[in-house]
C-alpha cells in the first residue's frame, strides 16, 4: 500500500478512539498501543528518508518534536492512576495534541511528499511500514531523554 494512504488509514482509527478517550480507560489502553506503533514506524522508516529531502527537512523536524512531546505526555499519563482526578485532563490534552499532530500531517506534511516522491518510492515505504508494524511491540516504546 502507498505509504501515505498506508499512515492516513491509521490516523483515521486514531481520530475514532480518541473520540471518547477521557471516558473509557480501554480506549486510552488501545490508542496508547496504537499510537506507539505508528510514532515507531514513523520514525524509522519514513521521517528518516524525508530529511534527506533539503524542502522538507524542517516540517519533519517540527513533526518529529510534536512526537516527543506526544510521547512525554503519554509518559505523565502512565505515571498518573486512572482514578486520580487529573488523569482525564491529561488524555485530553494528548487527544488535542495528537488531533492537530496528524491534521497538520495531512494538510501540509503528506500533500509535499505526494508531489516530490514516486509512486514506486511510496508503495517501498508502505511495504516496509505494514512489515515493521508486524515486528514491533508496545514494549519497545522509546520515552525521550530527560
Ligand atoms: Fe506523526
Amino acid at each position: 500500500m502507498n505509504a501515505i494512504d498506508y499512515l492516513i488509514e491509521e490516523h483515521n482509527s486514531h481520530r475514532k478512539l480518541l473520540k471518547n478517550i477521557e471516558k473509557e480507560t480501554y480506549l486510552f489502553e488501545k490508542f496508547r498501543e496504537e499510537l506507539i506503533h505508528h510514532v515507531n514506524i514513523e520514525e524509522a522508516i519514513l521521517y528518516p528518508s524525508l530529511l534527506k529531502v533539503p524542502a522538507l527537512e524542517i516540517i519533519t523536524r517540527a513533526a518529529w518534536e510534536e512526537h516527543n512531546l506526544i510521547m512525554q505526555l503519554v509518559q505523565e499519563i502512565d505515571q498518573t492512576p486512572k482514578d486520580n482526578e487529573i488523569w482525564p485532563s491529561k488524555v485530553i490534552a494528548l487527544k488535542r495534541l495528537v488531533l492537530n499532530h496528524i491534521d497538520d500531517e495531512e494538510v501540509d506534511l503528506f500533500p509535499k511528499i505526494r508531489a516530490m516522491a514516486s509512486p514506486e518510492f511510496l508503495s517501498e515505504i508502505g511495504k516496509q511500514m505494514a512489515y515493521q508494524k508486524k515486528s514491533i511491540s508496545s514494549e519497545e516504546i522509546i520515552y525521550p531523554e530527560e
